[in-house]
């Protein structure tokens, strides 16, 4: 949820913090701060973002060549300048930062209360460096010691980076449930909450595991233990990371950027993976469990949010496709339930950042029920992948904007690749069929390259919606996931209401919201349900709706309804997504730009959801 960032070597450290801090912001961003130890262990916080950091601390002593820093979303108390982190311990001897919640916060903090210590902040973290403290001194043992007996005692996720005034040669860090990353330097540590802060430094680095602790000294290699006790040989990766892929590229917007992005990034996803001509689909990932896929009778796919809706065209594909039997679940829903899953089962998790929370917990429930495990995932080397059997990667890219884009259709993507491979290995689709739907999805990037074309007949058009208090999206088959997409985009980024619909479903309710000031846009494009879709885009006019529709080039009769229309090329119908939620992400992009909002960075949202 939150940005960490640490460093401990020869540098002066706030410099590398504070660009760290920038590379984060978009984890989370209702506060920052960062501690800074040179003999006096400093600390700087302030509500806000990280420039209002930048221009708190500007002025102020910023020497030191080891120090933490931390954008915070807020769980336990409101964003305020007390709240944000780094806390200090009672002696300020100690700081840390926290991403996570601790669940168990209330007994520990009513225990040390009784014990005499004393709480500036309303969060739970404060608590865990009281607790760390006190045990430190009671128990007379090392800082690293003291860290491991506390998280012994703490319910919950966290990752966390400690500082401490007597030891400025050390920082420790731990996780559990929230992703933590040492890099690997010359002579010097990076910590982070993802490679992001860590790629222009050094590709080496060690992704933490749950209940592991780390000790970073200067000069020393770095030391694994788990909260049990049992030590660990760290496991050296090679980061493949490119830096210009975390910056804007010259777009007003991270968002604009990774609309842009989608022919790459759709390519990047199924290169090295599909050959139309010779007909191969290769998921390299999954091909020791594809037999397994194949004979399953069931399919569950379990994700949040936009991921969510990629999975329900993953239930249509494989239905259609691969004649398997698929259940969409929220993780958060599932996990909570008492699912009927066993061993026969597959389950697929798909997450964009990998570190859902909720998802995770999900994965970790069907696991322990016996359940095969796929992840379709966007960040390598985060949670969820180390947490599955086995699985596919996005290749993606960093997306940055909060609101997901490229991710979704990268999702979209590598499910249709897997029910048709699926389907070729089950004998559910014909030779020719299958010809044809891979040729028809190799030319996918080039087509959504063309359908970016309609930029600017959206922002043209985003100028008289953009004072709409509500919008209604409307799609049937395949282009139902895209209508709730579209609403969730709009909802997201413009704070504009909005409610996607299986359009035949507007009549059983919907409906009576319809007046001449309701937008509504209907995907409409040429194969399915067309006719049916028409029917309804009459019902709307008839209420004197506005119709936005999205049709396939060429259109004649929607042409003659709508009042707006936006093209997108022909294809086929299973691969209408991949195309139709382009103009819905410009549309929600155009409208949040025209009112002004945070489009990269929208209020109260974060881009990892590592909370429940
Ligand atoms: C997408 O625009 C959202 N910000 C959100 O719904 C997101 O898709 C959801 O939180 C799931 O995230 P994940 O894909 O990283 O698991
Ligand atoms: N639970 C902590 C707080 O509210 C950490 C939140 C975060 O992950 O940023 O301060």
């Amino acid at each position: 949820m939150c940005g960490i960032v640490g460093y401990i070597g020869s540098k002066q450290a706030y410099p590398i913090l504070m660009k760290g801090l920038y590379r984060l912001e978009y984890r989370g961003y209702d506060s920052a701060g960062i501690a800074l130890l040179d003999g006096d262990l400093k600390l700087y916080k302030t509500k806000g973002k990280v420039t209002d950091l930048e221009g708190f601390v500007s002025g102020k002593s910023i020497e030191g060549t080891i120090g933490i820093g931390h954008t915070r979303w807020a769980t336990h108390g409101e964003p305020n300048n007390v709240n944000a982190h780094p806390h200090f311990s009672q002696s300020q001897n100690l700081a840390i930062i926290h991403n996570g919640i601790i669940e168990n916060y209330a007994s520990i903090k009513e225990e040390l209360i009784k014990r005499g210590y004393k709480f500036s902040s309303d969060t739970d973290t404060e608590v865990l460096i009281h607790l760390i403290e006190d045990i430190k001194n009671n128990e007379n043992v090392s800082l690293d010691e003291a860290v491991r007996i506390a998280l012994n005692q703490v319910v919950g996720a966290y990752a966390i980076v400690i500082i401490s005034k007597d030891e400025p040669n050390l920082l420790i860090a731990a996780r559990k449930g929230s992703p933590l990353v040492v890099g690997i330097g010359d002579d010097d540590y990076y910590l982070a909450s993802d490679a992001a802060p860590i790629a222009e430094y050094t590709q080496d680095v060690v992704y933490l595991n749950d209940e592991e602790i780390v000790s970073v000294r200067r000069g020393e290699e770095i030391k694994i233990r788990t909260v049990k006790n049992k030590n660990k040989t760290p496991y050296i990766q090679k980061l493949e990371l490119n830096l210009t892929e975390l910056e804007k590229g010259g777009f007003d917007h991270f968002m604009l950027k990774e609309i842009n992005e989608q022919p790459s990034s759709i390519l990047d996803s199924m290169r090295g993976r599909l050959n139309a001509k010779k007909g191969i689909v290769k998921l390299g990932g999954i091909i020791d469990y594809e037999q397994k896929m194949a004979n399953a009778k069931r399919i569950t796919i379990i994700a949040c949010g936009t991921s969510w809706h990629a999975a329900l065209v993953g239930e249509y594909l494989f239905e259609d496709l691969a004649r398997t039997h698929v259940e969409v679940e929220y993780a958060s829903e599932f996990r909570y339930r008492n699912p009927i899953i066993n061993e026969d089962d597959i389950v697929i998790a798909i997450s964009q950042s990998g570190e859902t929370a909720d998802t995770l917990a999900a994965i970790e429930l069907a696991k322990s029920k016996g359940a095969t495990i796929i992840g379709i995932c966007n960040v390598v080397g985060s949670s969820i992948p180390r947490a599955t059997h086995a699985g596919t990667y996005t290749h993606a890219g960093p997306e940055i904007g909060v609101a997901s884009t490229k991710a979704f259709t990268a999702q979209v993507t590598i499910l249709t690749l897997m029910a048709l491979r699926i389907a070729k290995m089950k004998g559910t689709i014909e030779t020719s069929r299958y010809f044809q739907l891979l040729n028809a999805l190799e030319s996918i990037p080039n087509k959504v390259k063309e359908t970016l074309d309609v930029d600017d007949q959206i922002r043209t058009l985003a100028r008289t919606f953009t004072y709409a208090r509500n919008f209604l999206y409307l799609g049937r088959g395949y282009n139902f996931p895209v209508a709730l997409e579209g609403a969730l985009k709009l909802k997201e980024i413009s704070y504009i209401h909005a409610e996607g619909y299986p359009a035949a479903e507007m009549k059983h309710g919907p409906i009576a919201l319809i007046d001449s000031e309701m937008p509504v846009v209907v995907i409409a494009t040429n194969k399915g349900t067309y006719e049916k879709v028409i029917s309804n885009i009459q019902e709307v006019k008839a209420r004197k709706g506005k119709i936005i529709a999205i049709v396939t080039k060429g259109d004649k009769d929607v042409k003659k309804l709508a009042d707006y229309i936006i093209e997108v090329p022909e294809t086929e119908e299973m691969l209408v997504p991949l195309l139709a939620t382009i103009p819905l992400q410009l549309l929600s992009y155009h409208i949040a730009v025209m009112r002004d909002c945070n489009v990269d960075q929208p209020r109260n949202l974060a881009k990892s959801v590592t909370v429940e």
